[in-house]
């Protein structure tokens, strides 16, 4: 083999103050090799014939293929593949990247592409549970571990961040994603894109994002997956499209389309998302890939006659590389020499596709040297994931400080289906996460407690749906000799991602049971749940004392929990996305409109009397049963420790239009433990030419503070950003009246009001 290897890792991590001025520095080498990229892909795409350039678009997953191991390098040395999916072992890496570079006519290398959603090896919190740390740096640093970790395999890219917003839990790839709001996850978004590619695409260590699934696809219909979206196209704009633009300007390299229609048509065909919005109006110059087999479902969807209907209607839309379903391979050609399409489309993909090798440096290393990287899992990777699954842990209920428990408690029961399982904390992307890497909750208490601490483990239910409940005595009997009860209870990861949606959002087999005869002891009661998405148990939370909402934390699982649980450290996180009471509740999300009747105050059944008469009862927007309160709202999250919010301050209550707004704040952490607060901040616009959402999230800051410490937090608001899409697909922002909040969640904070002028 003759490959050079690269340069050693490069250390630097800049911070986000240092991005703009290396970016000024940069920048005149940066336009010169970028010229030079064009001037080398005019070259290849002179020489290139027909069959290769079809070649270049097309992707061929590497786990399920037909072909044998020597035909696929037959069809690499052909020049008949442009990149590969699923192959991370490094020696076929290796194999078939010198095939592509040595024996094919052009030299063209492969890229090699896998999901590393939250991990590789090292798995992080699932991107929901990342949210809820609201710290784009530490979403930035979990995907550069999973950058490197992948890399030194010789993965050049991921399929990631799935920056889909969702407003329905129902749906299981909300795991996947980072919440219900436009702006919290344009940040995460971004932050992802910054990781995972750091500032140069052909470092050591970098690969190409992937921002998904463009577009819409969190809004499918009752929350079914690949099911129908219904978006007016302002709704588009103002909510499920920032996501996809913040990854845009962050510098994803890449797109995939999603597999869901949009107002009739599917995205594998919409030149109005591919062409019109990415192109022209956000000049995307990366290339976009499909979603698995999605171009030859346009067929399924009524959209195409046939795949090679699906093949023309995918490239003029816009779509450059087909992932597995190969009908640009069957037809592109034939499409070409009938003159149904203009080899200048083909050509227009090819430079996309290759302009992302070039900058990925795959032309000139196309090999990563595995002794430059660090040891998968190393330390430093596994103190990171322990961090992030620690602030990603959002506490919904402390009674009475019944958390943290002391280290010394003298008996504490362990009870559940998930205290001492490992498998099921790595969640649904864990990629090359090994149960056997994780460290389950059980093993961390243990390791947690002083000597004098007894634990008492019953397991009780053996997986989350069992219900058997003939192990229950035990249980019980261990709890009636405990000081405090722990109980791990929730969702299998199998339970959430693509294509494991659910209609009910309640616990499964006997664990609420398990959980009600637990608080029937009169023993302090600590809930843990795991879940992918959020649940509907309330019911479940009023048996408990204590709960602590984990998502699927990843490998690190229990020492973060551990820390959590004995005060190591506080809670801090804060929920990305609203909780419903009840499936029937949804959609329920913070940043909704008022309705020309918003409800005044709660209304239940119990209010209405048994009886012939018609009784009166607010003509208003709720639910008869339920009211119209969400479980738990957006922002939500409990500490160890209390904040208090002073002095709320806005600098002029008149700002010009385009002009900024400077609101600050004082907290004060007025408990007895240093802990972290996510200060949010947002506003309304009271009155618009279409009307505007209760609350919209416009900012926010994880800061840190001592008891007794008081910090005024400042935010400088861009009127420019407090707009909206009208009706004809222009953004205003029109002058008026506002209002502001900063707090703790999107239902509490000090309000102040605002006006922008012309
Ligand atoms: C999913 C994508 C994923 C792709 C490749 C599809 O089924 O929708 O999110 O990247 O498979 O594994």
């Amino acid at each position: 083999m003759c490959f050079s290897c690269e340069n050693m890792m490069r250390g630097f991590r800049p911070s986000w103050v240092v991005w703009p001025l290396l970016l000024v520095c940069l920048l005149p080498a940066f336009a010169d090799n970028e010229a030079r990229i064009e001037t080398r892909i005019d070259a290849l795409l002179s020489g290139m014939t027909l069959e290769e350039k079809i070649g270049q678009m097309h992707q061929i997953n590497a786990i399920y293929r037909p072909e044998s191991a020597d035909s696929l390098k037959e069809a690499v040395r052909k020049g008949h593949i442009g990149s590969i999916l699923n192959e991370d072992r490094p020696d076929h890496v290796n194999e078939l990247q010198r095939i592509a570079v040595e024996e094919s006519r052009l030299g063209i290398p492969v890229i090699f592409g896998m999901d590393v959603i939250h991990g590789y090896r090292t798995i992080f919190p699932i991107p929901l549970g990342q949210a809820a740390t609201w710290n784009p740096e530490m979403v930035q640093k979990a995907a550069r571990v999973a950058a490197t970790e992948a890399a030194s395999t010789g993965l050049n890219w991921t399929f990631a961040p799935m920056v889909d917003l969702c407003r329905d839990p129902r749906w299981g790839r909300i795991a996947e994603g980072y919440g219900e709001d436009p702006f919290l996850g344009s940040c995460l978004a971004a932050a992802a894109v910054h990781g995972f590619q750091t500032h140069d695409l052909s470092a050591n260590g970098a690969i190409a994002a992937c921002a998904k699934h463009f577009a819409g696809y969190g809004a499918v219909e009752g929350g079914r997956d690949y099911n129908t979206v219904i978006l007016p196209e302002n709704v588009l704009r103002d909510v499920w499209l920032p996501a996809f633009q913040s990854s845009v300007k962050a510098g994803a390299a890449t797109l995939m389309c999603s597999f869901n229609e949009i107002n009739g048509v599917p995205s594998s065909g919409n030149a109005f998302l591919l062409k019109e919005v990415l192109r022209d109006e956000w000049k995307f110059d990366g290339f976009v890939v499909s979603d698995w087999a999605s171009i030859a479902e346009m067929v399924e969807h009524g959209f195409c006659a046939d795949r090679r209907d699906a093949a023309k209607k995918a490239v003029q839309a816009g779509v450059d590389m087909e992932m597995v379903s190969g009908t640009y391979q069957d037809h592109l050609a034939a499409l070409v020499a009938s003159g149904d399409i203009d080899v200048s489309l083909l050509d227009e993909a090819v430079r996309r596709i290759l302009r992302i090798k070039f900058r990925l440096g795959l032309f000139d290393h196309p090999c990563r040297d595995r002794s430059a990287f660090p040891e998968q899992m190393s330390p430093e990777f596994l103190e990171t994931a322990r961090q992030c699954a620690r602030q990603s842990v959002v506490m919904l209920k402390n009674l009475n400080g019944t958390l943290p428990l002391s280290a010394n408690t003298g008996t504490l029961a362990v009870i559940g289906p998930l205290a001492d399982d490992r498998y099921e904390a790595l969640g649904t992307w864990h990629c090359r996460g090994r149960e056997e890497d994780t460290v389950s909750p059980l093993t961390a208490i243990r390791n947690a407690v002083g000597p004098d601490t007894k634990i008492i483990y019953e397991q009780t239910l053996s997986h989350p749906r069992d219900r058997n409940i003939k192990r229950f005595i035990k249980a019980i009997q261990a709890c009636d000799r405990a000081d405090a009860v722990l109980v791990f209870v929730g969702e299998e990861s199998a339970l959430s991602g693509e294509s494991r949606c659910r209609a009910f959002l309640t616990l499964t087999g006997a664990q609420s049971e398990l959980i009600e005869r637990v608080s029937q002891t009169g023993k302090p009661v600590i809930l843990v749940v795991y879940a992918g998405r959020p649940l509907a148990i309330g019911r479940e939370i009023d048996h408990a004392d204590a709960v602590l909402y984990a998502w699927h934390p990843g490998t690190m699982a229990g020492p973060a929990l551990a820390d959590l649980i004995f005060g190591t450290e506080s809670p801090s996180g804060k929920l990305p996305v609203t909780f419903p009471q009840t499936a029937g509740q949804i959609p329920v999300y913070y940043n909704h409109k008022n309705t020309g009747r918003p409800p005044s105050g709660d209304v239940t059944l119990d209010m209405l009397q048994p009886g012939p008469r018609r009784q009166r009862l607010p003509f208003e927007s709720y639910y008869l049963d339920i009211g119209h309160k969400p479980l738990f709202p957006f922002g939500f999250g409990l500490s160890y420790t209390t904040f208090e919010y002073a002095n709320l301050n806005i600098e002029s209550n008149t700002v010009k239009n385009g002009g900024l707004l400077k609101a600050s704040v004082d907290v004060r952490n007025t408990g007895h433990m240093e802990a972290d607060e996510i200060v949010q901040c947002y506003i309304r616009d009271l009155a618009g030419s279409l009307t505007r959402p209760v609350r919209e999230l416009k900012a926010f800051k994880r800061i840190r503070l001592k008891p007794g410490e008081s910090r005024n937090v400042a935010f400088n608001l861009d009127t420019a950003e407090m707009g909206f899409y009208s009706l004809n697909g222009r953004y205003v922002v029109e002058p008026g009246d506002f209002q502001l909040w900063i707090g703790p969640s999107s239902a509490e904070g000090m309000m102040e009001t605002f006006r922008i002028i012309r």
